[in-house]
C-alpha cells in the first residue's frame, strides 16, 4: 500500500457509533493530535465509563526535552481529541489530572451527541513549515481563537505585527543555534526522521522528510544531506521567513511550571490548531 493510501486510511472521520465501551474509535481520534517530534508518547488504559491518558515514556527525547514538558503537553493535545469525539459520539466527560500516574483521567457518561467545529477539524488540522501570506486575523476570528485557547492556569498571547514577530523570530534563531550545535540534540532529532515513505510507514510515528520540505532520500544518502543542510543559517534563515511572513505567533503560558500546567497548555494548544483549522475551511468557503 502507498503512504497516500494509508494516510488517507489514517486521517478520516471514523464511525462512532460502536458497541457500549468500545472506545476503539476514541482513541484513533485522539492519536491524530500533535505531539512533539511525532512521537506519540501516549498510552491509554480502557475501563467501563473511563479512559486514562498516561505518558510513554519510553518515548522521551531526554535531548530536546530533559523535563519531559513536551511529552506531557502531547499528552494534553490527545486529551482535546478524545473528549471531542466522545462529545461527538454522545458522551459527556469529566477530565483530571492524577498525579498518582501523571496522567488524565477522563469520566465518561452517556450524553446528546453534539459534533463541534473542533471535532470535524480533527483529521484536517496539520503543523506546516511554511511561507505564509501574511494575511491579517481579523478580531472576530482572534476572538474565536482565544475562546479556545485559554484554561485553566494556561494563558495565551497572540503576537502580531511586525516588530513582534521580529522579537519571536530572534529567540528561535537562538534556541535554533543552541540546538542544533549539540550533537546530541542532532542525533536524537536524526532517530526521529523518516527519510523517505516506507520508512514512515514501517515506524508510524517520527518526522517525515517531506513535511519539512526534504525530498525522500535513501537512509543511506540521508545522514550526509543532514550534515550539510541542518545548519544554524539555514535554519534561521527558513524561520525567520516564515515567521515573518505569517498572520501571527501564538503564545501559551501557564501559571506553574509542572506536568497539570503542560498537559493543559497541550489542551489549549490543541483547541487552538482545531480551531484555526476550521476558520480557515470557513475562508476556503467564503472565497468560493
Ligand atoms: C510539545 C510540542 C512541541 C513541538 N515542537 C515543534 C517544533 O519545535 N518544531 C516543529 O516544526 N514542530 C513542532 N511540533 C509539531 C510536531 O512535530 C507535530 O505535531 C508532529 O510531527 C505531528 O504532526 P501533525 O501535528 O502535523 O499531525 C511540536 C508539537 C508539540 C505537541
Amino acid at each position: 500500500m502507498n503512504y497516500q493510501k494509508i494516510t488517507e486510511k489514517i486521517w478520516r472521520h471514523h464511525s462512532l457509533e460502536t458497541a457500549a465501551h468500545d472506545y476503539t474509535n476514541l482513541i484513533r481520534y485522539a492519536t491524530m493530535a500533535a505531539s512533539s517530534h511525532n512521537t506519540q508518547p501516549w498510552k491509554f488504559r480502557l475501563e467501563p465509563g473511563r479512559i486514562s491518558i498516561l505518558p510513554d515514556l519510553t518515548r522521551r527525547c531526554p535531548a530536546l526535552d530533559p523535563d519531559n514538558h513536551h511529552l506531557f503537553v502531547s499528552l494534553g493535545c490527545a486529551a482535546t481529541n478524545l473528549v471531542e469525539a466522545a462529545t461527538a459520539a454522545g458522551l459527556g466527560s469529566q477530565i483530571h489530572y492524577d498525579k498518582t500516574i501523571s496522567g488524565l483521567v477522563i469520566d465518561l457518561k452517556t450524553a446528546s451527541p453534539s459534533r463541534s467545529v473542533l471535532f470535524n477539524a480533527i483529521p484536517k488540522r496539520e503543523c506546516s513549515r511554511t511561507t505564509y501570506d501574511g494575511t491579517e486575523i481579523n478580531t472576530h476570528d482572534i476572538q474565536d481563537l482565544e475562546k479556545v485557547g485559554f484554561g485553566d492556569g494556561v494563558s495565551l498571547m497572540i503576537l502580531t505585527g511586525e516588530e513582534s514577530l521580529r522579537g519571536v523570530a530572534d529567540y528561535v534563531a537562538k534556541g535554533n543555534t543552541t540546538q542544533i550545535n549539540d550533537s546530541a540534540w542532532v542525533n536524537e532529532l536524526k532517530a526521529w526522521i523518516r527519510f523517505n515513505a516506507s520508512h514512515a510507514i514501517s515506524t508510524g510515528d517520527g518526522l517525515y522528510g517531506r513535511v519539512m520540505g526534504s525530498p525522500d532520500v535513501p537512509k543511506w544518502l540521508s545522514n550526509l544531506i543532514l550534515r550539510f543542510a541542518l545548519t544554524p543559517e539555514n535554519q534561521n534563515r527558513k524561520d525567520m521567513k516564515n515567521i515573518l511572513s505569517s498572520s501571527g505567533v501564538a503564545v501559551f503560558y501557564s501559571e506553574s511550571d509542572d506536568k497539570e500546567h503542560w498537559i493543559e497548555a497541550g489542551k489549549c494548544y490543541e483547541r487552538f490548531a482545531l480551531q484555526a483549522e476550521a476558520l480557515k475551511h470557513l475562508l476556503i468557503l467564503q472565497w468560493k
